[in-house]
């Protein structure tokens, strides 16, 4: 695949917060690639670094107390961290756009949800107030919203239209890149598949690439295509859907999927994942894993692991990996 099929590519990605109770290390060096029209899960614990990630993209991280450490990240083959402000202004919302974590208070309460379509619209496609309106009145029909319904007031919507609406924004300027973050997970089970489903017909209707931050792996199966899976600022491990649903590798890979219910034994205990989530400003040294990780061995406690590639598509960075580490994971009873 050349790199002409990829839409946005991070490389060795590396982000700081400076605070006053020292640094928080929230992104260790990480490698994105989107491909064009695919879907990427990005999937981890609270704290991972799944916002910072999607923030560093759009270069929203704020600036004291977030430092970009190192890499690059290139939208269409051209780095954003070369951009001027007003070059960025332009990709956001335009090349870019992002749903943000809690969308419930991304709208306006004082302003009609039609204004706040039509506003994005008017900025970003050059159109008079009127046209804007009523292209956003055809945004809202999209999303399954009755066009008329464009002069009514944000708390005349349900939780799962407000949702709708934010969606219509993120894609009324026809984004190459939708990032969203979290975008179902404040909405009831039923009102989040059918957000789902919406997110899914639009991303094929305009072949939008986009990046979905959950951590709920049942979302990553209904959407995604490649799924990375973050632990404590780094990707620890990557891969096509089938590749993580059917062969994951990394021990924190399997945690995350013991720790769903099952379906064919509901009365079998949940297995959360012992331990905590790491402190980003004091991680772990060696394998930031190791203290909750029941294969761990002397050398995961010093030796960050390398990314060892299983094939083309799918990659871990764990030492039971790496030849010659002694680090040995017993696989039997994982894919039970
Ligand atoms: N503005 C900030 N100042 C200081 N630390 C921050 C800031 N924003 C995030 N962090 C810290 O950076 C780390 C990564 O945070 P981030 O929000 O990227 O995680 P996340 O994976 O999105 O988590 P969640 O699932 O809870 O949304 C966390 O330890 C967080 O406390
Ligand atoms: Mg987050």
């Amino acid at each position: 695949m050349s790199k002409a099929d990829f839409v946005l590519n991070i490389e060795n990605l590396a982000v700081n917060y400076e605070t006053e109770d020292g640094t928080v290390e929230a992104v260790n060096g990480i490698d994105i690639s989107l491909k064009k029209g695919k879907t990427l899960g990005l999937v981890g614990e609270t704290g991972a670094g799944k916002t910072t990630t999607a923030l560093s993209i759009l270069r929203l991280v704020p600036d004291p107390p977030g430092v970009i450490k190192s890499g690059k990240i290139e939208l269409e083959g051209k780095n954003i961290f070369e951009y001027t402000e007003k070059d960025m202004e332009l990709i956001r919302g335009n090349t870019v756009s992002m749903i943000f974590q809690d969308p419930m208070t991304s709208l306006n309460p004082v302003l009609t949800v039609g204004d706040q379509i039509a506003e994005v619209i008017k900025i970003h496609q050059n159109l008079s107030k009127n046209e804007s309106y009523e292209k956003a009145k055809e945004m809202l029909e999209l999303v399954g919203i009755p066009g008329d319904r464009a002069g009514e007031y944000p708390h005349q919507f349900s939780g799962g239209m407000k949702q709708r609406v934010i969606i219509a924004i993120a894609l009324a300027c026809n984004p190459k890149v939708l990032i969203a973050d979290e975008p179902t997970t404040a909405l009831d089970v039923t009102i989040q598949a059918q957000v789902l489903e919406l997110m899914k017909q639009l991303r094929d209707k305009y072949d939008t690439s986009m990046i979905l931050i959950t951590h709920d792996l049942g979302v990553v199966a209904e959407i995604c295509d490649e799924v990375s899976i973050m632990y404590a600022g780094s990707i620890v491990e990557h891969g096509t859907l089938e590749d993580i649903f059917d062969d994951y590798r990394h021990p924190y890979t399997k945690g995350l999927f013991d720790s769903l219910p099952k379906i064919q034994n509901r009365n079998e205990p949940l297995r959360p994942i012992p331990g905590l989530v790491p402190d980003p400003s004091n991680l772990p040294t060696g394998c930031p894993f190791h203290p909750r990780c029941v294969h761990a061995k002397e050398i995961c406690k010093t030796k960050f692991p390398e990314v060892t590639h299983i094939s083309d598509t799918h990659y871990v960075a764990c030492l039971a990996f790496e030849k010659g580490s002694g680090v040995k994971i017993d696989r039997g009873a994982d894919h039970e």
